[in-house]
């Protein structure tokens, strides 16, 4: 059992492999988080804790004559409010007779092994793992509300998840105006914060500061996680890199608004809230009612930065993303957005499809405007049957066609969206989420659909699964392509307005669930005008999600990286499209693009009928050399080699095979220089004791990288210590965004 409880001093300890966590039960009943960190052997840490009278910080009723001991000042594991905690609350409540205080104290606690699902929420399956589960129940005696903190040890994994159930366990009514998922004290914490904010087309961009005195507020409001803050946040020591320091990550499962607030306190403890925003957010929990919170996935490691990626993009790739999907050869895809956008037929896309199959493509994904009245973004969505004035066939006939040329075929859907100028919206204007006194706001000028009522769910899900039905269609590219406003539904009571926000994302994750479990062998990829919507709540139910519509292989670099932090590289979509690029006009040689595609889910997204023939030899043997690494690329170790100095100039990364047999190193120049610093690093996670032998060498166009050093020569072999204490230098890269890509192999 990787949970103990130790009677005596009432404390539990959480075990991994790699880590421990406690919580211990002060003789007030107040659970205490008293460690996390490195394991040390189930010692007692609340010998940390300070027992001091800091001033301002008030002491419980029952604790007046010990004025060191404070609610304001103790490490707590579900904080309070208005009970003398004046940080962060991890929850908002309101009592029948308008009150807003909350004090938790324990009641009891089950330790059992397992995992039950969360219902109606995404969450870390158990699969094969060995979990061991504990619940500790927590009340507040005056207004009978009882919360449950839920922890979930995954041993081997070396994650915790947490949440947390409220119950009403009174006869009379308890408003949740803030409900996270969890929080933790980390005392003694001089630390820095990563976090990965963005933009559309520029997400996750990665950016570390120092704590500071101060909340800091990570969050979303706009009804998706968003492009612009990810709920994910990453705490570490100040000297921690990608290979030594104690770094915190907390990932919420969660697609909606979230926030994730950090506040340094006088006495240089730092306290993390992670959960559901309280920004608009109000639950009325009726007697005997509870409200279920989405999980956070907990890591925790001394081994710097590179260890705690492994650790989430093995509990991701392993125990949250659909099994089905994990082992499986993703298809190297052509998607016809950027090739035609809306100007397409039955003609062009069957042309596309041809060219595809000659040039080696897996899979053909017809994109947005194959349905209703769709020629632009103005109209059409909600109305999902076929347009047969652009494609008299129907689906079935491309997908036919598709077939018969030896590809899959998939296809693109918004369900959560409606135009005004399409028949679901004038057969049902109230399905859309509007204030019933105002304008709404238009974003694409679309409204989104209110999920939260169960008849539009099912007319969605009707409406779907009618199309799939009607051709071999093996993938579904789920997008998302505005921030929700005027959140109000049609069908709520007054009272009930500010469960919407919740509630919409469950009737989302309920159409995906249903899809899923009518149609287990199609992929679902995930996409919001790019990777509005990129976190572990939607990879529950699609293995990948699109990136970012950015395609730029060099804008790529920064966003791929940015994800890398939190999230596998078998869970970004990634294209080569064409040059010069449509987002941002850059020329970028055909091989750097692939090159970094190929550190995603990779594929094509162009019109092929226009390549020249030398570009069509090109992709081709792109395509067969990814497919020679794929398991390397998608299953591998992920190393980030280079640092925020050196990518200024040159940006470099790695895969090592688990057997550490081979590995795949890529570099890409973003600023060449005359007289350049030589491009070098040292390789990771390599077997210092073995000699590898360079197979394979990738140059993009006018590259000449092999000068000078002439390192990157196929049948060169180095030791695995030499790559990785003496390390590599790629010999001077010269022209547009060179790139280098090198396959090295154990002898
Ligand atoms: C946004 C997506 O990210 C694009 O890839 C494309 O599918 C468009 N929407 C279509 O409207």
């Amino acid at each position: 059992m990787s949970i103990r409880f130790d009677e005596n001093n009432r404390i539990f300890y959480l075990n991994t492999v790699n880590s421990e966590y406690q919580i211990k039960i002060d003789e007030y009943g107040v659970a205490l988080h008293t460690y996390y960190g490195k394991p040390v052997g189930n010692t007692d840490m609340s010998y940390l804790i300070t027992e001091m009278d800091r001033g301002f910080s008030g002491n419980l009723y029952e604790a007046r004559d010990r004025r060191g001991v404070s609610p304001d000042t103790l490490p707590t594991e579900y904080s309070t409010y208005g009970a003398g905690d004046f940080r962060l609350s991890a929850a908002g409540i309101i009592a029948d007779n308008g009150s807003r205080t909350y004090d938790l104290r324990y009641v009891s606690h089950d330790i059992k092994s397992g995992k039950e699902a969360l219902k109606g929420l995404p969450y870390v399956r158990a699969e094969k793992d060995k979990v061991d589960t504990l619940e500790l129940k927590l009340e507040d005696k005056i207004i009978g509300l009882e919360v449950t903190l839920i922890y979930n040890v995954f041993e081997e994994k070396d994650v915790i998840t947490r949440s947390a159930r409220f119950a009403n366990k009174s006869e009379k009514t308890i408003t949740l105006t803030k409900a996270a998922s969890m929080s933790i004290d980390i005392q003694y914490a001089d630390l820095d914060i990563i976090e990965f904010h963005g933009r559309h087309a520029m997400e996750r961009q990665t950016e570390r500061r120092e704590l500071g005195h101060d909340i800091h507020v990570i969050s979303s409001k706009r009804g998706t996680s968003s492009h612009h803050h990810n709920p994910f946040v990453i705490l570490c020591d100040h000297n921690a890199d990608e290979d030594n320091g104690l770094c915190y990550g907390f990932m919420l499962v969660y697609s909606g608004n979230h926030a994730e607030e950090i506040e340094k306190d006088q006495a240089g403890s730092v306290r993390v809230v992670s959960g559901i925003s309280g920004d608009g957010f109000a639950w009325k929990l009726g007697q005997d009612e509870d409200f279920q919170t989405p999980e956070v996935i907990l890591a925790c490691t001394e081994n710097g930065l590179n260890e705690l990626s492994y650790l989430y993009h093995r509990i991701i790739r392993e125990n949250v993303c659909p099994a089905e999907f994990r082992d499986m050869k993703r298809p190297v895809l052509i998607n016809n957005w950027e090739g035609t956008y809306f100007d397409f037929d039955e003609e062009k896309i069957m042309g596309i499809a041809k060219s595809a199959s000659e040039i080696g493509c897996e899979m053909l994904v017809l994109d947005d405007g194959w349905f209703g009245v769709r020629n632009d973004d103005n109209s059409g969505l909600g109305d999902w049957f076929v347009n047969i004035d652009k494609l008299p066939g129907g689906i079935k006939k491309i997908a036919d066609y598709t077939n018969s040329l030896g590809m899959k075929f998939g296809l693109w859907f918004e369900p959560e969206m409606v135009n005004e100028d399409s028949d679901l919206y004038r057969n049902h204007p109230d399905w859309a989420l509007k204030d019933p006194d105002r304008k709404p706001v238009m974003g694409r000028n679309q409204l989104v659909l209110d999920m939260s009522r169960k008849e539009v769910v099912d007319y969605l899900f009707d409406s779907i699964s009618k199309i799939l039905d009607s051709a071999n269609i093996e993938y579904v590219k789920w997008d998302f392509n505005r921030s929700l406003s005027n959140i109000y539904s049609f069908a709520a009571d007054t009272e009930k307005q500010g469960e919407i926000a919740h509630r919409f994302m469950l009737g989302t994750y309920d159409l995906m669930q249903r899809l899923r479990e009518r149609y287990p062998k199609i992929m679902i990829e995930g996409c919001s005008g790019g990777g509005g919507r990129f976190d572990a709540g939607i990879l529950f139910y699609s293995p990948q999600i699109w990136c970012s519509d950015n395609s730029d292989a060099i804008n790529r670099l920064k966003i791929q990286k940015g994800t890398s932090y939190g999230y596998p590289v078998s869970s970004m979509g990634a294209h080569v499209s064409a040059s010069p690029n449509h987002q941002n006009g850059r020329v970028v040689p055909i091989e750097t693009r692939a090159i970094v595609a190929m550190s995603g889910t990779f594929g094509y997204e162009l019109d092929p009928r226009k390549l020249s023939e030398e570009d069509k030899a090109t992709i081709k043997k792109q395509i067969e050399e990814f497919n020679r690494f794929y398991t390397l690329i998608q299953k591998g170790r992920y190393y980030r080699l280079t640092t925020d100095r050196q990518e200024g100039y040159y940006v470099a990364w790695q895969f090592v095979s688990e057997d550490k047999s081979e590995a795949l190193l890529n570099v890409v120049a973003t600023d060449v220089q005359g007289n350049p610093e030589i491009p070098f690093v040292r390789l990771k996670g390599l077997d210092a004791e073995a000699e590898y032998e360079i197979d394979y060498v990738k140059l993009s166009t006018g590259t000449t990288a092999e000068g000078g050093t002439n390192n990157s020569k196929t049948g060169k072999s180095f030791s695995g210590s030499a790559l990785m204490h003496g390390g590599y230098a790629t010999g001077p890269m010269f022209g547009v965004y060179p790139a280098l890509q090198i396959h090295f192999k154990r002898k």
